[in-house]
């Protein structure tokens, strides 16, 4: 995945695609790149971040000119070196892109433009786009609008894209299929954006090109979109934005990631917001209220998702299977895509996903829609690819997630799983009304006890300290926690780089015991409710090898706090919500270890935001 930026208008492009850019590095900052056009066209692109990008074009290039297109890359093919990097220029040098994507038969294509006569500098699928691009529009004799379309027509694969002519440097051709993009509409000028983050602060108008589209941006009224199989004009829906800059930007917290777990109580009110209606007793949410025939005569739900969101699932089937008494299974949406699944009549997926564009979710999506599920989406990016894709839908509501490491997402999204299958257990009748009244009493306190879980932030910092020099850690839970263990251990690896597994406590004596020693930290879920005696065996059995614990603990706890090396104690709640309370700490400690380490906590090596290719 990469963030694409663009503007045509009467101010400076160089800011407004520099900021942009800035703006969507979660997207990808293997390199980053611009090219502006005043009375001649200038490029500038470096291997690594904008930052460095802005010292580079600062001395090396023309930084004037009201038409600019940026890029920020996640490197799918070939290496992240200055070559590769995005804005890539057409053999004739006219044509200048920027790409999202992949195209998947880069190869035939580059053949045959090469048989053409045709030369490649870079490996990347992006020049070849271009220069089909150029060879349509020399033989077609078109303009460039009918160019990209015409050229779109040949190519199999995903992309948004944002190309000029310096002949022409008054339009911005745009296209997208299956990587997203959205167009700020201006006083006299236009704005491009993977997401609206870039043109936030000048234009709250936004049309979110559809899957297939392309336009042709001009900086007066004469913008024009058509659908790249047929041709046909279309009129876009122009939408009005509500997110506030504030909400993107860092707000006092060294980092996003810190600020988005200190958000959580926040996020997770907003999630409930109109939807948890305590005193009647009832939960609304109108994308379950809408079809609640499907949910409750459903035979089975599957759950799909990717990382994070595939451990929200996780927790879903827990929470599901408990309160409404549905089978639920939870399935990579990468395998899922990939098998050959056996969806039966009423069956229900819902797909989960922060972003609403891992490309591994949508394609599950497409595929359980083709075999006739009914397909719900929990999202939280507002008109993402998901949720334009769902049959139905729960938004999260937890606000932009700007670190690369999911946090409040993941809290969200089991809320919206809590609210659904009470909502359904209801209506199916399988929960008594006093149990359905006390469980929403429970959520309704979740947000103060994640305070007060949030306040134990100093002591997670000294025992971040304690084990920041670990090589590898362990993270066991049973139950409802045992979907933590597996997003605790994820949260460390992915920020810290510290090897480090999750498993169901009682598998531990199955193998991972083996890796026991007095330099493997092992953080346990133990809280009381859930198998507590249980887990209590299995931290003897870890200790008995000399290994370190760290224990998750209920407040009031006695037994385990006795024998843990470290405890954190969360605040009480009922079973099904306990995840809610016990990932706080997690996050929390996989923040600290990161930051002593001095890695990039926001932008960690090798990863992006959101995965929109395969
Ligand atoms: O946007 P999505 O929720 O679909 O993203 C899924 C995963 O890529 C994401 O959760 C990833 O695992 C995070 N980096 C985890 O912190």
């Amino acid at each position: 995945m990469c963030g694409i930026v663009g503007y045509i208008g009467d101010k400076q492009a160089y800011k407004i695609v520099i900021d942009g850019l800035k703006r969507l590095e979660y997207r990808g900052y293997d390199s980053s790149g611009i090219a502006l056009f005043d009375s001649r066209l200038s490029v500038c692109k470096t291997k690594g971040k904008v930052e460095g990008l802005v010292n580079k074009a600062e001395k090396e290039i023309s930084l004037d000119g009201n038409v600019g297109i940026g890029h920020t890359r996640w490197a799918t093919h070939g290496e992240p070196n200055d070559v590769n990097a995005h804005p890539i220029i057409s053999n004739n040098k006219s044509l200048v892109i920027v790409h999202n994507g992949i195209i998947e038969n880069y190869a035939t294509i580059k053949d045959e433009l090469i048989s053409k006569g045709y030369i490649f500098k870079s490996d990347t699928d992006t020049e070849v786009l271009v220069n089909l691009i150029e060879y349509v529009q020399l033989t077609e004799k078109v303009k460039l609008g009918k160019a990209v379309q015409l050229a779109l027509t040949q190519v199999v694969g995903a992309y948004a894209i944002a190309v000029f002519d310096k002949k022409k440097p008054d339009e911005i051709v745009v296209a997208r299929l299956g990587s997203p993009l959205a167009i700020g509409i201006g006083e006299n000028e236009m704005f491009i954006g993977s997401d609206v983050t870039p043109f936030l602060n000048f234009t709250r108008k936004v049309i979110y090109l559809e899957e297939g589209q392309v336009g042709v941006l001009r900086n007066h009224k004469e913008t024009k979109f058509y659908n790249v199989e047929n041709d046909s004009i279309i009129s876009p829906t122009i939408e009005n934005l509500k997110l506030e800059l504030s909400e993107i930007e860092k707000g006092g917290f060294d980092h996003f990631m810190l600020k988005e777990i200190n958000e959580q109580p926040k996020a997770i009110i907003d999630t409930l917001r109109g939807r948890l209606k305590l005193n009647q007793g009832i939960i609304k949410l109108s994308g379950i209220d809408n079809n609640i025939n499907a949910f409750t005569s459903a035979n089975k739900i599957t759950i799909i998702g990717c990382g994070t969101s595939w451990h929200a699932g996780l927790v879903g089937e827990y929470i599901f299977e408990h309160i409404s008494r549905i089978p639920v299974e939870v399935e990579y949406a990468s395998e899922f895509r990939y098998r050959n699944p056996i969806i039966n009549q009423n069956d229900i997926v819902i797909a989960i996903s922060q972003s609403g564009e891992t490309a591994d979710t949508l394609a599950a999506m497409k595929l359980a829609k083709e075999r006739g599920a009914f397909v719900f989406g929990i999202c939280n990016v507002v008109g993402s690819s998901i949720t334009r894709l769902s049959h139905s839908g729960s938004y999260t509501h937890a606000g932009p997630e700007i670190g690369v490491a999911s946090t409040k997402a993941f809290t969200t999204q089991i809320t919206v799983l809590y609210l659904m299958a009470l909502k359904i257990a209801k209506s199916k009748g399988v929960i008594s009304k006093s149990v359905f009244n006390k469980y929403l009493g429970e959520l309704n306190l979740i947000p103060k006890k994640i305070e007060i879980a949030l306040n134990l932030n100093d002591k997670i910092e000294k025992i971040a300290e304690a084990i920041k020099d670990s090589k590898n850690c362990l993270y066991l839970g049973r139950g409802f926690n045992f979907p933590v263990a597996l997003e605790g251990a994820l949260k460390l690896k992915e920020i810290s780089y510290i090897h480090a597994e999750g498993y169901p406590a009682a598998e531990m004596k199955h193998g991972p015991i083996a890796l026991i020693d007095e330099n493997m930290p092992t953080v346990v879920i133990a809280t009381s409710k859930g198998h507590y005696e249980k887990v209590v065996s299995n931290i003897r059995e870890i200790q008995s090898r000399k290994g370190k614990i760290i224990a998750i603990v209920t407040e009031g706890d006695k037994d385990v706090k006795e024998i843990a090396d470290h405890y954190i104690e969360v605040p009480e709640t009922i079973e099904p919500l306990t995840p809610l309370l016990t990932t706080i700490p997690l996050q929390l400690l996989s923040y600290h270890i990161a930051v002593k380490l001095g890695k990039n906590v926001d932008q960690p090596r090798n990863l992006a935001k959101s995965v929109t290719v395969e």
